[in-house]
């Protein structure tokens, strides 16, 4: 055991030493630009979304609002009760694709591996930069530069050896911060993380991790990938990776997605569909997380559900109409597929997936804020 987890981590760093990963996320986005256009509102607690009467949602708050507790996703009548001084300024997407698009102008300088993750956030793989002498820490540093003084907007960056390690250094000193963890703070770094910040680990398998007892990636590190698979299906394996620091995952350029999708495979098989339908709100949770990550640039087309039995066999349902992110349309059409799709096996599931198929929204005639409501603004 000792010997292969030591083979695992030299395998890791020798791995990882050739990579030099970038993660840059814009602070407070789309109040970041609605503040820098308003210079009345500097210095005072702004959130960007739908206004309260209107069960309006907010996408996200500043910094100042944040020390109010104020929050993304947040709904807006819940954010003035905790902060009544809040501004709010509706949303506006067009000026942020269009910063998004110079920043990105701007990455394309040092790479052409980049991942967007949404219109404020991207992977860089600069291994084979050559500018400033191949030194991630200084293009990074460079890139938050040139987007102060392009965009007079700040930007966090993550620099490590891989994604995973990237990413939550990105989100470490927060706004305007850049992280570095060089190959020899990894296996610390890690070690002392708390398992939420592992990406995949919603509140759900947060929780599960910490019925084990386990508070850390370190504490993690104690149970073996068949242990680990036990617990969590398929994420198992990629958790016993993970908590050792080990991502070996490539930065993939850009490409059009065609649908988004979720899927959990439950610790013991579901009997009957009841059983079945009662994971259904929290995979919804999932789904909603990450389609609001996707939702300025994809239209739904069509949904779907995925069941595999017991047996292993494994059937799909699609419906297709366009769709707007309403929570119970959508449980209720996701129900009906599951019902169906559920007959035709009729016995034990052990995953349950459900997703949503995408066409690309065309700029002309994008539909600026189909999940935060912001069109009743
Ligand atoms: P984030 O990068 O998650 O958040 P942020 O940039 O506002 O703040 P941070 O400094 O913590 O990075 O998301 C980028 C933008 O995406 C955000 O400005 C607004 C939008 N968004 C939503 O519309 N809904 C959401 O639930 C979240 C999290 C973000
Ligand atoms: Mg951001």
């Amino acid at each position: 055991m000792l010997l292969r987890l030591g083979a695992a981590l030299r395998q890791n760093s020798l791995m990882s030493a050739q990579r030099k990963i970038i993660h840059i996320d814009m602070d407070c986005f789309y109040a970041a630009v609605e503040v820098r256009d308003n210079p009345a509102l500097a210095g005072k607690p702004v959130a960007v979304g739908g206004r309260a009467s209107g069960r309006g949602v907010l996408t996200t708050a500043n910094y100042e609002a944040r020390q109010f507790g104020v929050r993304s996703a947040m709904p807006t009548a819940t954010a003035l009760r905790k902060c009544p001084q809040l501004i709010l300024v509706p949303v506006n997407m067009e000026k942020y694709r269009a910063a998004s698009k110079v920043i990105h102008q701007i990455f394309a300088d040092y790479t052409d591996k980049i991942e967007p993750l949404s219109l404020d956030e991207a992977f860089l793989d600069v291994t084979d930069c050559k500018a400033l002498d191949g030194s991630a820490t200084l293009i990074a540093q460079e890139i938050r530069q040139r987007i102060q003084q392009q965009l007079q907007l700040t930007a966090s960056a993550g620099v490590s050896v891989n994604k995973f390690i990237a990413k939550v250094a990105s989100d470490w000193n927060k706004p305007n911060g850049q992280t570095v963890i060089r190959p020899a703070q990894i296996d610390a770094f890690v070690a002392a993380l708390p398992v939420g910040k592992i990406n995949g680990v919603g509140k759900v398998t947060e929780a599960k991790i910490h019925k084990l007892g386990v508070k850390t990636c370190g504490d993690l590190r104690q149970f073996s990938e068949q242990q680990l698979s036990l617990h969590f299906g398929s994420f198992g394996a990629r958790l016993y990776r993970l908590c050792r620091g080990i991502d070996n995952r490539p930065v993939k350029a850009d490409r059009i997605r065609k649908s988004l999708s979720v899927e959990r495979t439950f610790a013991e098989d579901r009997a009957d569909v009841s059983a079945l339908l009662e994971k259904l709100p929290n995979l919804m949770d999932d789904l909603e997380r990450r389609y609001q990550k996707q939702q300025h640039r994809y239209a739904i087309s069509g949904i779907f559900i995925k069941l595999k039995f017991n047996d292993f066999q494994t059937t799909t349902m699609a419906h297709g109409g366009r769709y707007f992110w309403d929570k119970t349309l959508l449980s209720h059409e996701f129900s009906q597929l599951i019902e169906q799709a559920w007959q035709r096996g009729n016995r034990a599931v052990r995953l349950l997936g459900i997703g949503f198929q995408f066409v690309e929204l065309d700029t002309a005639s994008s539909q600026p804020d189909l999940f935060n409501g912001a069109s009743e603004i």
